[in-house]
């Protein structure tokens, strides 16, 4: 059994059949129509389709204007790219711990991160629901700092009632193949700031306001995405609320049957934020040992992020480990299990009887 099968079929090929027989591959009705459902979804004032969610976070670090000898604040718990795309506009990210309850930015400890060239924070919004926003926006209003939401995780996921990706200054969702809603690779920046989205709009597409124009007025480069991938968009987008759907009663099966195993830990939900299930995710203290069990029996696992202090491509960065101790804790015990929309309930049956066995109950 997979981590993942994407909630793809007929609707999606009808659309990509209407995009060859259009013969316009590159962004054309499909992306413009996309991107209007992303804007009715979202509420977002302006959005902007991308080629992918790491390209999406380097265009939003550079649609802020932060470059070298400024640093951002990102959580030490997150997928990798949260940070190289501040390393690779030639800034610092600077790592802050996480909370124990959904593995987000902890604001308790963000205070203490920044310094004079602090220039934003970036909050990521990880496993379907939103991270703590209201004091991230009032740390980064003292600072007079910016914030990126990284919400590549975060379609459909509202913080008080506000789509994730739409708080801060610029944020942006990914469409990657294991996304909620999915265009293979993808993405889209969203922003209510007309000047970060003039500027993004920019560079995403070599530094002029149209294409086939050979004046750049600004340096930028292609960030666009294509109608293929759009079309895909359009159907998954449609699909949205069966997506929700299904994830969710499978989550709430695996609650259930999993109830009684006092040796797991669920991610708590929070009152803040609505929960998109993105993955099935607990802790164990023996998680090496269980997943060792469930790969035995055909149950792909997957491993919670390992800490951005502890990459290997970050060591010159010179953390210490007892800086990050619950990110380093969700490494240690966190694991993810299937919860994609064609499991079967005889599927998630069978996951629990074997994690119930691992437990002898
Ligand atoms: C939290 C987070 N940030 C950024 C990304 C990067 O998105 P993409 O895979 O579309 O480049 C991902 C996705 O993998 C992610 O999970």
């Amino acid at each position: 059994m997979p981590q993942l099968i994407p909630y793809v079929g007929k609707e999606e090929l009808e659309n990509l059949k209407k995009v060859i027989a259009n013969q316009w591959l590159t962004e054309g009705p499909f992306t413009e129509e996309f991107v209007s459902l992303i804007k009715d979804v979202t509420g977002a004032k302006y959005a902007l389709p991308v080629t992918n969610g790491t390209m999406a976070l380097f265009l939003a670090v550079l649609s802020l204007g932060i470059g070298p000898g400024d640093e951002v604040i990102v959580p030490d718990f997150t997928f990798i790219a949260s940070a190289t795309s501040v390393h690779f506009a030639g800034a610092r990210p600077v790592f802050c711990d996480v909370t124990d309850d959904t593995f987000t930015i902890d604001t308790d400890k963000l205070e203490e991160r920044i310094t004079e060239k602090t220039k934003a924070i970036m909050p990521v919004h990880v496993y379907g629901q939103s991270a703590d926003m209201a004091p991230v926006l009032q740390m980064a209003r003292a600072h007079n700092l910016t914030v990126i939401e990284d919400a590549a995780q975060g379609f459909g996921v509202f913080y008080n009632n506000k789509h994730t990706g739409t708080l801060g200054d610029v944020g942006m969702i990914s469409f990657f193949a294991d996304k909620t809603i999915t265009t293979g690779e993808g993405a889209v920046i969203l922003t209510n700031r007309e000047d970060v989205y003039e500027r993004a709009k920019l560079i995403r597409n070599q530094g002029r306001s149209s294409s086939g124009v050979f004046i750049h007025p600004a340096l930028g480069m292609n960030f666009r995405m294509t109608d293929l991938q759009s079309a895909i968009g359009v159907a998954q987008i449609k699909k949205f609320n069966e997506i929700k759907r299904l994830k969710s009663r499978n989550y709430a099966l695996y609650r259930r049957e999993l109830s009684g195993v006092k040796e797991l830990k669920f991610l708590e939900e929070v009152s803040h934020s609505n929960l998109v299930p993105f993955r099935t995710n607990v802790l164990a203290e023996d998680k090496e040992d269980l997943c060792k069990h469930l790969e035995e029996n055909g149950i792909q696992t997957r491993s919670f992020f390992f800490p951005l202090h502890r990459q290997p491509c970050f060591n010159f960065l010179g953390y210490r480990e007892e800086e990050f101790p619950v990110s380093n804790r969700g490494f240690e015990q966190g694991l993810s299990l299937p919860v994609y929309c064609g499991l079967q309930k005889k599927d998630i049956l069978n996951i629990c009887s074997r994690i119930k066995e691992h437990y002898g109950y």
